[in-house]
């Protein structure tokens, strides 16, 4: 029996190649490849070549080659037909009646498929004539390019019933072909089919291949429905399909992302401005059809959604779907677009970089989920958190991957932990009374960033006794030292240095003192510093700290050790005392945003992952430069 060519490229888009084979040969990835030892001839070393891309296999040393369907021919021992029958029980399709029925429909998709290539020529010529001048103008307007128009295939279908017709009828296409494409509709009485798209600027909407399908047809200007699409026919099936997809996947294969909108023109804005891994579904939400086509393309697609409540419960929506979907290093990001702004306008306002920006800083799925049920009922009595935590294992139920689900409960049990962790400071909740902004404002004007509320470190008194015990006053000195005779880093570091306390309260004031006084003098060397403490007739406070006792057991710390030697030292004691204030300063403020998502609180732990971040690469540009600091 025959295959309809569709059903074949169905099962090869559906069935990784990689994923058959290397159920029979251990495949290593090489680049965009996977290799490993032929099965079909005895090797050592490996010549049998994977490419996952192009839906192939090849082995350099006896020259086999095929894809998928062939390679479960030949292991398997299969005939075509069997092979068949078994990729479609891995795919989940069921196999097409065999009967000559299946030949004769394979015929009448080949001539839809004539059909809607002609149909689309002749709405490409329609745009560029003087009937479609008007068409023209509004894409034109909305800031399409040549060869945007002509990359997404942009037509026009006139308002006057038959130029279609006629056109299609010079072609060789019946009326029944057309009724049968979408393109014509028979009303319910006898009356003559008329065409359904009139006076529409038209979007071909494409297979995975890139073979016209169907259409979406756009009202000039206001009126409704806006977008109108083809109906369902043979060939298009509205829930499987993704407009831009055949443009997408190159961009996407190439660059590991992808981006779901929601419109035609999203999709297209986006391309002209070079983000071309972009689909969008037609006007519903995604289905699991659609979703499992993302993740041929991409582990981790980013859905766009706007910031009003419809597209909050779109969100929600896809989270739905995809839960049961979820499976290891498989999963989607959500970005959230300002209010009033869909991809188009953003990136025609903004510029691609906006729009690239939002992307990167997409939300993990998890995140998303748990956002959305915190945000949908308070959670601030005990029944309440209980509720909020039975949504949440609900939720858990239906992922479908045991793995994923598993890590899923973890860290929902952490999030939850941390959210209603008892507050900071003394039974004190609350977005502005947990953490104090002392406004000293020791750094504005210095750095380009926005000045950033200091903090005072969580678990109050007991916690800093804790610390003190471990650490001892001899570190603290020799941070302080350090500080003091390579005032440098202070200016280097910034806010990083005031974001955490010393354990000890007088050296802590000390910090204080000596941060703000070389905010205020910039370009302070160690002798002004020592000079500013004689003057307030407290000279010997630097004493004990920059004297033998304390100098001996760090070098880096005197005034003769280079600047870099300082630095390594300095933030090896910052990752003793500092970095763990800073992570726990971070949980309280993922907490304070769980609780209230203000801007503020956005803000703050912004700064703070920031400051992390920027610690952490300084220390890391240090790994491997030499032995470590060490301090007694
Ligand atoms: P929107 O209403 O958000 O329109 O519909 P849009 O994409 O921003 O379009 P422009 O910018 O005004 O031209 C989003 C998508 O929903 C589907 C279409 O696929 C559209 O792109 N839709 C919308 C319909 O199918 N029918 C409609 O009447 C409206
Ligand atoms: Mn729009």
């Amino acid at each position: 029996m025959s295959f309809a060519p569709d059903f074949l490229d169905e099962i090869r888009a559906r069935v990784p190649l990689s994923d058959v084979i290397g159920k029979r040969v251990r495949l290593v990835r090489k680049g965009r490849e996977f290799s490993g030892l032929c099965p079909f001839h005895n090797e050592k070393t490996p010549s049998f070549t994977v490419n996952e891309d192009k839906g192939f296999f090849h082995c350099f040393g006896c020259g086999a080659h095929g894809d998928v369907i062939g390679f479960v021919m030949r292991t398997d021992a299969l005939a075509f037909p069997e092979a068949i029958e078994r990729l479609a029980g891995m795919a989940g399709l069921e196999m097409p009646v065999r009967d000559s029925q299946a030949r004769e429909r394979a015929e009448e998709n080949k001539t839809l498929h004539n059909l809607l290539e002609t149909a689309t020529v002749h709405f490409e010529k329609q745009l560029r004539m003087p009937a479609g001048k008007t068409a023209f103008d509004y894409v034109r307007r909305r800031g399409l390019d040549e060869a945007t128009i002509t990359q997404f295939r942009l037509g026009y279908a006139p308002d006057a019933d038959g130029g279609l017709r006629a056109a299609m009828k010079r072609a060789g296409f019946d009326d029944e072909q057309m009724i049968a494409a979408g393109l014509l509709k028979q009303p319910e009485d006898e009356r003559a089919p008329y065409e359904y798209f009139r006076n529409r600027l038209m979007f071909p909407i494409g297979d995975r291949a890139g073979r016209v399908i169907a259409f979406g047809g756009r009202v000039l200007g206001d009126g409704q429905p806006k977008y109108l699409n083809s109906p369902e026919t043979e060939l298009f099936h509205k829930g499987r399909v993704l407009y831009g997809l055949a443009q997408a996947r190159a961009a996407a294969r190439e660059s590991g992302a992808l981006v779901v909108v929601e419109g035609y023109m999203d999709v297209i804005a986006l391309a002209q401005a070079g983000l071309r891994a972009a689909v969008a579904p037609l006007g519903t939400a995604l289905t699991e059809d659609q979703i499992a086509e993302l993740w041929r393309l991409a582990p981790e697609p980013v859905l766009c959604f706007d910031g009003d409540a419809a597209g909050q419960r779109a969100a929600a929506r896809a989270i739905e779907r995809a839960l049961p979907l979820l499976a290891p290093g498989r999963s989607l990001g959500f970005v959230t677009l300002p209010p009033g702004e869909d991809p188009d306008t953003l990136v025609r306002g903004r510029g691609a970089a906006a729009m690239d920006g939002l992307l990167k800083a997409a939300e993990p799925l998890a995140q998303a989920l748990w956002r959305l049920e915190f945000q949908a009922r308070p959670a601030d009595t005990p029944e309440r958190r209980a509720d909020l935590h039975a949504r949440l294992k609900r939720r858990l139920g239906q992922i479908g991957d045991a793995t994923v689900r598993e890590f899923y409960r973890r860290h929902f049990g952490e999030t939850i932990a941390r959210a209603f962790a008892p507050p900071a400071r003394g039974g004190q909740a609350g977005a502005d009374r947990s953490w104090r902004p002392r406004n000293e404002a020791p750094w504005r004007g210095r750095s380009s960033r926005p000045p950033m509320p200091v903090f005072e470190p969580p678990g109050g008194r007991a916690a800093r006794a804790a610390l003190d015990q471990v650490m001892g006053r001899r570190p603290q000195q020799v941070f302080l030292a350090t500080l003091v005779n390579h005032p440098d880093l202070i200016e280097e570091l910034g806010e990083n240095l005031a974001l955490f306390s010393l354990p000890d309260r007088d050296l802590d004031k000390l910090k204080a003192e000596i941060l703000h006084l070389s905010a205020s003098l910039p370009g302070l060397d160690g002798a002004a510093i020592e000079r500013h403490f004689t003057d307030k007739g407290e000279s010997d406070v630097l004493r004990t700290i920059l004297g033998q006792e304390v100098l001996q057991h760090a070098q880096f710390a005197r005034r003769e050790a280079s600047v870099e030697v300082a630095r390594r030292g300095l933030l090896h004691l910052f990752a003793r005392f500092g970095r763990p204030q800073l992570e726990a300063q971070l949980a309280e403020a993922q907490r304070l945003l769980a609780l209230d998502m203000t801007d503020g609180n956005n803000l703050r732990l912004e700064a703070l992952k920031r400051s992390l971040l920027e610690l952490d690469a300084k220390a890391a540009a240090l790994d491997g430069e030499g032995e470590g600091a060490s301090v007694a």
